[in-house]
């Protein structure tokens, strides 16, 4: 692949993004408007769990995320050895706590499809269970146990895979401000003449004056100058509704916070030696000694802040799943926007009104999970490969066009 590929966005969508299509041959830039994993990417828990997430039926977006666990070994591994950099990546397996008798035909119900997709779990109760995790509150009748489900450091994971891209001669841009695609005629792949000719920054930062290309190429402007492409990726999670209007396309991508917090836990037996899924939330111990608690689901704008409310509640329900904590406080509280849409599955893929830009957004709550299967798909449409017909579901285009655009 010979292709130049502005990537917008730096967190794990974009990071990952970067890598695949610069590992298959891509001319790479990647433009952040804070720093890479600044967002929802470094705030995440970090699981990878396709089973637990997705309790309702096996749909495309469920093949998806196993696609994407999949993935993960080779993936981690490769990012790894690239980096030269060390990140928790735990198969540890999950528990889905059940309070009440009543829920647990739900539970049998989730494990009979789950068992046909790649699931080797099952239920656990009374001694069995207290034997698999012992901190257990006595009051959890049964848990469903999914071995498959892993997870990693997200932090240390986004800060490896940048490490990779750098060490792959993906370019790198950071702290750039707001970072917009300039006007876009028509709705076609042309950007305005009026930034026709402009300074190309280069890789090694030095400035170039370019030949007037006359907009046939996406460009992408910041306070910074203007950079240019063949392509654009677009991996600019919950804030990619913003670019509704300039595409002509109705994007429903919205910001949904998400409040988490981590208990310091330096005792030698761990409290939880799985995943503990709950109605409520989850807790995820890390081997950094911190046990992560989360986490909310708030409608608050691109407000990142954390309230008093939201915090407590987790706290009441995680003392209910593990009495250890019933004394403890935790150390470090903090929130993250997911990127939500309408339809709750990311949109993946090559516009057809402007085959020049490939979105890679909207991953809300398995973005982590969903990373390595949505850097194959957007370098394989890259590559123009067709897209599968299951991969329609993640169309970008089928929300339609703003309602401005239908008057
Ligand atoms: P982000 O990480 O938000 O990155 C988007 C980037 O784009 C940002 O850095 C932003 O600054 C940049 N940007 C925006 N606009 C522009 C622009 N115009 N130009 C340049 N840059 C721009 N997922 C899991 O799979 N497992 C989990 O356990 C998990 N736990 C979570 C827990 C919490 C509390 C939260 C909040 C999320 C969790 N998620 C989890 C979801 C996951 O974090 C997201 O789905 C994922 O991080 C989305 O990645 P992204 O790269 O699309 O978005
Ligand atoms: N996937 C966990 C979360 O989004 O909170």
């Amino acid at each position: 692949m010979n292709d130049s590929f502005i990537v917008l966005g730096g967190g794990i969508v974009g990071l990952s993004c970067a890598l695949e299509l610069r590992l298959r041959g891509g001319d790479v830039t990647l433009l952040e408007s804070g720093v890479c994993g600044g967002q929802a990417s470094g705030a995440a828990a970090g699981m990878l769990a396709p089973y637990s997430e997705n309790p309702e039926s096996p749909d495309e977006f469920f093949h998806l995320c196993r696609e994407s666990l999949g993935l993960y070994p080779e993936w981690q591994r490769r990012v790894r050895e690239m980096s030269d950099k060390d990140f928790e990546y735990t198969e540890c397996g999950s528990l889905y706590a059940a309070y009440h008798e009543a829920d647990l035909l739900a539970l049998e119900g989730r494990l009979d499809w789950q068992r046909q997709h790649g699931s080797s779990g099952k239920i656990l109760r009374g001694a069995e269970l207290f034997k698999a995790e012992p901190g257990l509150s006595s009051s959890v009748v049964a848990a469903l146990w999914t071995p498959e489900e892993s997870h990693v450091y997200a932090p240390d994971f986004v800060e490896a895979l940048k490490t990779a891209c750098l060490k792959a001669g993906v370019v790198i841009r950071e702290r750039l401000g707001a970072v917009e695609p300039v006007e876009w005629e028509q709705g076609i792949e042309v950007w305005s003449a009026e930034y026709g000719i402009e300074v190309r920054l280069t890789e090694s930062g030095s400035d170039m004056q370019s030949a007037d290309h006359s907009g046939e190429v996406p460009s992408v402007k910041s306070g910074h100058g203007v950079f240019r492409a063949d392509r654009l990726v677009v991996c600019t999670g919950a804030w990619a509704g913003g670019l509704s209007d300039l595409l002509g396309l109705r994007l429903p991508v919205q910001p949904i916070r998400g409040q988490i917090c981590a208990y310091e836990w330096r005792e030698e037996r761990t409290p939880v030696k799985h995943m503990v899924f709950c109605s409520q939330g989850y807790l995820v111990q890390k081997t950094n000694g911190t046990l992560v608690c989360g986490a909310s689901e708030d409608v608050a704008g691109f407000d990142t802040s954390v309230t008093e409310r939201g915090i407590s509640r987790l706290l009441r329900w995680n003392k209910r799943l593990l009495p250890a904590l019933e004394q403890a406080e935790p150390f470090h509280r903090w929130a993250g926007l997911r990127p939500a849409t309408l339809d709750g599955r990311p949109l993946i893929g090559r516009l057809e009104r402007a085959e020049r830009v490939i979105f890679a957004v909207g991953h809300y709550r398995n973005g982590i999970l969903l990373s390595p299967v949505t850097a194959k798909l957007v370098a394989d449409c890259a590559e123009g490969r067709s897209p599968q017909p299951w991969q329609q579901a993640f169309r970008p285009e089928r929300f339609g066009m703003p309602a401005a655009s239908l008057r």
